[in-house]
């Protein structure tokens, strides 16, 4: 009997699991999309809002044929006090052929995997992991540097609070990308291995890519700066900053504009944003059709 396959973190799929799905994913961007899905059911649960994932991933289902089944978490039963378990259970009962899910606490996919007879995809678990999140910005960065082997990339912000930088790291070291982490000391995770800077400015001649990150504030026990315009001063990653530089410039969204990135930024074409949200479709198709087979 063939062993569940689920998606909690990046470390779940190999180098050559992951090339695979992104030349799959090539084939989906380049329009080649069977109904390869059909007769099957995808259902997302978000316990925390979502703008680009769960969209993405019902765009990325409907696009391979499946069926979709969105539960609305403030009208579900959680709400009367069913545990987590038991929705999962209960929804598992109607046999879906995937469950996507987020929630605000770190380890929840994990567990629900446990419990289903069905692929679990994580949507993003608290700090912990975003795995889809990592494989869409990889496969976007090797649109641009196909062997992204000795690449320098800048992950900047509020890296301690991000389960996008967490993936991030573990898989862009994988495929041989040289990390700097810049934070401001209380955003700086403890992880040694990676070199890390206070200063934005000293990367800046250093680097091909910067990843910015938004100030998780709703991940902070107390609040770090007077406000997030004094983090910009320092953080911000701006036109004027980069000038003339030859660096692509990514972000996961929810992007706090003039905070993170700003606007004259944003509007310029080596900024990938929206490319990677384009491409988030292709990678969750992938995905799916991996993990369902
Ligand atoms: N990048 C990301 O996870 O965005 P959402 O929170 O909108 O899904």
């Amino acid at each position: 009997m063939d062993i569940m396959k689920h998606l909690i973190n990046t470390a779940d799929f190999n180098k050559t699991t992951i090339r695979k799905l992104f030349d799959r994913a090539k084939q989906f961007k380049s329009g080649n999309i069977p109904q390869s899905l059909e007769g099957k059911l995808v259902i997302t649960i978000f316990f925390e809002n979502s703008t680009r994932t769960r969209s993405s991933f019902e765009v990325a289902a409907k696009r391979l044929g499946a069926e979709v089944v969105s539960l609305d978490v403030a009208k579900s039963s959680s709400s009367k006090g069913e545990t987590l378990y038991d929705t999962a259970a209960n929804l598992d009962a109607m046999g879906p052929n995937a469950i996507i899910v987020r929630h605000k606490n770190a380890g929840v996919p994990k567990i629900l995997s446990n419990y289903v007879n069905c692929p679990i995809i994580n949507g993003g678990d608290g700090a912990h992991a975003h795995p889809t999140q990592a494989l869409l910005d990889l496969f976007t960065i090797m649109h641009y540097f196909p062997d992204p082997e000795g690449k320098k990339i800048a992950i900047v912000g509020d890296i301690k609070n991000s389960r996008v930088a967490n993936s991030n790291i573990e898989l862009l070291s994988r495929f041989g990308l040289d990390i700097t982490l810049v934070a401001p000391p209380h955003f700086m995770p403890r992880i040694k291995a990676f070199r890390k800077t206070h200063s934005l400015h000293e990367v800046l001649d250093d680097v091909d890519i910067i990843m910015s990150l938004r100030t998780q504030t709703e991940r902070h026990t107390n609040q770090i700066y007077a406000s997030l315009k004094d983090y910009a001063t320092d953080f911000c990653v701006t036109k004027s900053l980069i000038g003339d530089r030859d660096i692509m410039i990514m972000h996961p969204g929810p992007v706090n504009r003039n905070i993170d990135i700003d606007d004259a930024l944003l509007a310029d074409p080596r900024c990938k944003v929206l490319e990677q949200v384009k491409n988030g479709v292709f990678v969750r198709m992938a995905v799916l059709e991996y993990l369902i087979d």
